[in-house]
């Protein structure tokens, strides 16, 4: 159809996306939908790993999580927006790489650990423990080449790389049946979140959405955990230990070696820094906001979306499929 290079990317369903997303991810895929063939899943299996209790809030996150990518910018006419559980091509794939991935790797993979204690998980299921492998499936089954992750996903990525170059060994002959994906990492570091927890999350409570109203992020913003050695606004301060900096970083380029600096000579106090980053967060969330006004206000025209994407998610998948059991001689007629 073209040869632009393809991205694949996703988000799990389990609530909707916040800030820690937006810089994650969120922002490279708006930048690069225009260069590159774009797909965003919305990974409603992957979801089932840590809510499978929750069927209920899995399906009502879907069109939430779609309605946060358009908000943000997506295009529908550029990116394919397609639901995990309906791509059986990804389902399939996670059962042959599962072959090549042994159970240690596995318990050792970084963000498992630090997403296992986050939920308390004392005995991992053995769905939550292989996700990795079946995200692998959700990157490959396109034949991605690049996917925009925040840096918690660099050890999942890097496990897929192994996982397709065994692959290609094992069964291509030399040739590559898969293609060997890229991480590309967004150049804002990780988002603390506003309570001073090394990372914003759904799950830790800590989270601006992106469909918080401009109340409910002043009210976030002003509760925000800040140098706690600095009690009254003619103390000096210390922006390095400050999680309301880290955001003006993020948010707030351009005044943020002022800011920084003013917090340190004490000109600024931290309600007047707080009310600054406020103001900033609402100038970028008041457009988001008003496009996702109309997609709530047009909820069938989005699942069109993505029901079109799962079809042309499902055009890609299949052929992968078949290439893929060609190469592996899972065809009847080699039998
Ligand atoms: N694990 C990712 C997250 O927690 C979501 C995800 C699912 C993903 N499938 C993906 C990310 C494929 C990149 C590529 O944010």
């Amino acid at each position: 159809m073209n040869n632009k290079k393809r991205i694949l990317t996703g988000d799990r369903t389990t609530g909707r996306l916040h800030l820690g997303h937006f810089i994650g991810s969120l922002q490279n895929r708006v930048k690069l939908q225009y260069e590159y063939d774009t797909i965003v899943l919305l990974a409603d299996v992957q979801a089932l790993t840590t809510h499978f209790e929750k069927p209920e809030l899995i399906k009502e996150s879907i069109v939430d999580v779609a309605i946060d990518n358009l908000s943000v910018g997506l295009d529908p006419e550029k990116t394919t927006i397609a639901l995990q559980s309906q791509i059986p091509a990804i389902a399939e794939l996670t059962v042959f790489y599962s072959m090549l991935v042994s159970v240690n790797v596995l318990r050792h993979n970084p963000t498992i650990k630090t997403e296992a204690k986050q939920y308390g998980y004392s005995d991992l299921t053995y769905g939550f423990l292989g996700y990795p492998v079946s995200q692998a499936a959700d990157i490959t089954f396109c034949n991605a080449d690049l996917v925009p992750v925040g840096e918690d996903q660099l050890p999942h990525l890097e496990l897929s790389r192994k996982i397709v170059r065994r692959f290609n060994e094992l069964y291509g002959k030399g040739r590559t049946c898969i293609t060997v994906p890229e991480a590309m990492l967004s150049d804002t570091p990780r988002l603390v979140g506003l309570d001073g927890n090394s990372k914003m999350g759904k799950s830790l409570g800590n989270a601006i959405y992106l469909s918080d109203d401009e109340k409910t992020i002043a009210d976030k913003v002003r509760n925000a955990v800040t140098d706690t050695n600095r009690i009254a606004v003619s103390d000096k301060g210390n922006p390095e230990i400050c999680s309301v900096s880290k955001y003006h970083r993020a948010f707030n380029r351009t005044e943020y070696d002022n800011i920084c600096e003013m917090c340190r000579n004490a000109s600024i106090g931290c309600v007047a820094c707080k009310n600054n980053l406020s103001e900033k967060l609402n100038n970028i969330l008041s457009p988001i906001r008003e496009k996702r006004r109309y997609y709530e206000s047009n909820v069938n025209l989005v699942k069109e979306y993505i029901r079109s994407g799962n079809e042309r998610a499902n055009a890609i998948g299949n052929e992968t499929i078949a290439s893929v059991k060609e190469s592996m001689g899972l065809v009847m007629d080699k039998i």
